[in-house]
């Protein structure tokens, strides 16, 4: 056979050989069958000095051209190869169920809530709710709040305007009376839910923060009911080395009234003895007559804190505006 004629059939050979390589091994020991130092095409190239001056020229040109396709093809397939070997082996099962933890959780004040109507839900206590935008009825005068408590003012509530003065309820006390005006004692419902007040922010204010609220309501209900249920939620919530105090105050819809202040080595560490942590008292007998209870023959008490003040204790946190700011850095600590 003429030295032309072998050029084509070991091209073919050759390129078929390579792109057959079944992995990158393989096409090494293919480029060394043939472009090694003892190669076939090597050896076809080493004749290339044997030939005469006339068959030379067009010889030469084949060879190379033959030559520059085997080497593309190499490269060609070598990527490819390259690319199978970075596949996974197995087949991936997207159906398989995730093992990486759930991203996201629950905001603090959210887990903050849940625990304290858990606790709650313990002792009978139901959820209930209430709207945010109220009338000035149900966020005041039903509450025996005089019309020219302070609290009323612009200063302290934010009006929506609108003929009939609704209001974002500065307080959840409003949902006591909607949820009495609905349905005849015995009541226990405890109300988380949102309040707005012309604060502005600091460390320890926000013009809208959570509150929960404490309704009981029955025959014979007594101070001391109030005080067991206080206490057995606030060391659930806070821990068992917790202590309580009752301080007078006054609130339009409670009599008598009591401030609830709180002690505990934190609040010690933080430099201070008693920290005010929630408002409470008998259910006012007004109170009482504007839902149409009869105020002789039904007692109960009530409460309300707020949600942020027990979470910054829990978590010994000294700024308010944290919970709002949504950074996650600060949210994925809970
Ligand atoms: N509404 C009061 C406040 O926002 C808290 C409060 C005090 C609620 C006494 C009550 C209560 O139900 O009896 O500061």
């Amino acid at each position: 056979m003429s030295f032309l004629d072998q050029i084509e059939p070991l091209k073919q050979a050759a390129l078929s050989d390579l792109r057959a390589a079944p992995d990158l091994a393989a096409l090494d020991q293919t480029k060394g069958n043939y472009l090694g130092a003892q190669g076939k095409f090597t050896a076809l190239m080493k004749q290339l000095g044997s030939l005469s001056k006339e068959e030379k020229p067009a010889a030469g040109k084949l060879i190379n051209q033959a030559k520059v396709e085997l080497e593309a093809a190499l490269t060609e397939r070598r990527a490819e190869l390259e690319l199978k070997a970075a596949l996974p082996k197995e087949p991936t099962d997207f159906t398989l169920p995730g093992r990486r933890r759930p991203l996201g959780r629950l905001h603090p004040l959210t887990q903050v809530t849940e625990d304290i109507v858990r606790s709650f839900r313990k002792i009978g206590f139901v959820v209930a709710d209430g709207p945010e935008i109220e009338d000035e009825y149900h966020c005041f005068d039903a509450l025996n709040t005089p019309a020219d408590h302070p609290a009323r003012d612009t200063q302290d509530t934010f009006y929506v305007a609108s003929p009939q003065k609704w209001l974002l309820r500065t307080h959840t006390s409003s949902v006591q009376i909607r949820v009495m005006e609905k349905q005849p004692p015995p009541v226990r419902i405890i109300v988380p839910g949102r309040v707005y007040r012309r604060d502005n922010a600091d460390a320890t204010h926000n013009p809208t923060f959570q509150q929960i609220e404490g309704l009981y309501v029955d025959k014979h209900v007594t101070v001391g009911d109030l005080k067991g249920t206080v206490e057995f939620v606030f060391k659930e919530l806070l821990g068992e080395e917790v202590q309580l105090r009752f301080r007078p105050h006054y609130f339009s819809y409670t009599e008598p009234s009591f401030e609830i202040d709180f002690s505990s080595p934190m609040v010690r560490k933080m430099g201070k003895q008693w920290l005010e942590l929630a408002g409470c008292g008998m259910v006012h007998p007004k109170v009482f007559e504007n839902v149409g209870y009869d105020p002789e023959i039904w007692t109960g008490w009530a409460f309300g804190f707020g949600i942020e003040r027990i979470a910054m204790l829990r978590y010994d946190i000294h700024d308010i505006r944290l919970f709002y700011e949504n950074d996650v850095r600060f949210l994925r600590q809970f």
